[in-house]
């Protein structure tokens, strides 16, 4: 959300600023974008600017879904409809219902999974529980949130021109097939590790992430697995789960969400899995401060958005869901093979609704500004995720039928 930025006034406080803060950089990734693509429509007020930036969702929630939730809004007000505060931890169905769906089969129970207001939120609450002296390691490039919640927690030393000190920054390029050089990793507390991935669309392989637990492993970290786009993976030989990997439960965390499955970005449910068997190094389960941290400042999913998970996860809402994930896939697929028709190195797209392409030599706020002031459309500048992402750009397969095709054609003018 834009807020109108302030000049500084003589204050009234004398509150300190965290000084935190005042270590990130000109913003969040997002907005940022946002502020640019205004200035262009500004300045070329009958540009009909298309949108592949941003990883929001635009089509319509499916209809067992959102019936659930419209039955479930009516219910509230009559009084046999009506609930209040529910668990902490979310309802007893909605957590069976995941477990059934998604770990049953590797092990895990429902009191394991933690319903939440989604993945992002529970990204912020990991950093309060885990609190700021552990060590972070992250992928580079990295969903920012995973970086900008370390700086603000105090995890991090200063910006130094190109990346935060006191971070290890995991370089997953082309080069490395995506995944990182682990023998060269010094060890961290925590790993975020993101697949598939956002913004590469890369999705680790049953091998990468065997060595990434064993890494865990030999180090005693803790990793902090996001799993939010596991369902557009088709590869079999790329786990769904950090939990298919043998011994995962006794280093890591996962975290995923319904935002991209059901088109629940503005609905707001996600979940965490903690797995019992996940220690601190006193042997205390991290499963019981993950609990407190939920039961201490958050007050449950909004039980409007638990109906509709829970209806996501029914077998007729399991089926739609698919047929949404399936329906962003082909948009990625036509983007793809766009981009390779023009002769592009294209990554991603396979099995992660975002494409990521390399242009050598340039960089990718450039490249941003070129196709927004040529195309009319909005990507997302490759080096805003981190350093190893200059030089690409992230095109994001969100968007409607028609405006994909129609960003097929710009596309196809400009770079033929
Ligand atoms: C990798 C990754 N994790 C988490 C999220 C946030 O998901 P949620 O909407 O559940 O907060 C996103 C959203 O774009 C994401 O890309």
């Amino acid at each position: 959300m834009r807020i109108a930025s302030l000049s500084l006034t003589k204050p009234t406080t004398k509150v300190s600023r965290n000084k935190n803060f005042g270590k990130l950089q000109a913003g969040y990734l997002f907005p940022e974008v946002a502020r640019r693509r205004r200035e262009h429509q500004a300045n070329n007020p009958d540009a009909k600017i298309l949108s592949l930036g941003i990883g929001d969702t635009t089509e319509p929630i499916p209809p067992t879904i959102v019936e659930a939730m419209r039955d479930a809004a009516i219910g509230l007000g009559t009084r046999q409809g009506y609930s209040g505060y529910g668990a902490e931890q979310g309802q007893a169905a909605v957590r069976e219902a995941i477990t059934q769906r998604l770990y049953a089969h590797v092990g895990r129970k429902p009191s394991e999974i933690f319903v939440s207001d989604g993945s992002k939120c529970d990204i912020g609450r990991l950093q309060l529980m885990f609190g700021s002296q552990v060590s972070v390691a992250v992928q580079d490039p990295a969903y920012p949130v995973y970086v900008d919640s370390s700086v603000i927690m105090g995890m991090t030393g200063e910006y130094n021109g190109q990346d935060f000190d006191g971070i290890t920054y995991m370089v997953c390029r082309p080069e490395n097939d995506f995944f990182p050089d682990l023998t060269q990793t010094p060890r961290t507390d925590i790993i975020f590790f993101c697949s598939p991935n956002n913004p590469t669309g890369a999705a680790a392989t049953r091998q990468q992430l065997t060595e990434l637990v064993a890494f865990a492993k030999k180090n005693g970290s803790i990793i902090v697995y996001d799993a939010a786009y596991a369902l557009f993976i088709s590869d079999p030989d790329c786990p769904k789960t950090i939990f298919e990997i043998p011994g995962a439960e006794e280093v890591a965390l996962e975290t995923c969400s319904f935002s991209k499955y059901a088109g629940f970005t503005g609905v707001r449910l996600g979940w965490t899995v903690v797995p019992e068997q996940l220690r601190y190094a006193d042997g205390f389960p991290v499963m019981n401060d993950w609990n407190r941290i939920m039961s201490t400042i958050f007050n449950g999913a909004s039980n409007i958005a638990q109906a509709g998970g829970l209806a996501a996860l029914s077998d007729k809402g399991w089926a739609e869901v698919h047929e949404l994930v399936a329906f962003y896939k082909e948009n990625a697929a036509i983007l793809k093979q766009t981009f390779e028709g023009l002769g592009f190195n294209v990554y991603g797209g396979k099995d992660a609704p975002y494409i990521w392409i390399q242009f050598p030599g340039r960089a990718s706020w450039d490249v941003f500004g070129e196709i927004l002031q040529n195309c009319n459309i909005v990507t997302t500048p490759g080096s805003g995720f981190g350093a190893a992402g200059e030089g690409f750009v992230r095109i994001s397969a969100f968007g409607h039928r028609e405006d994909i095709l129609e960003a097929v054609e710009r596309f196809k003018k400009v770079y033929a």
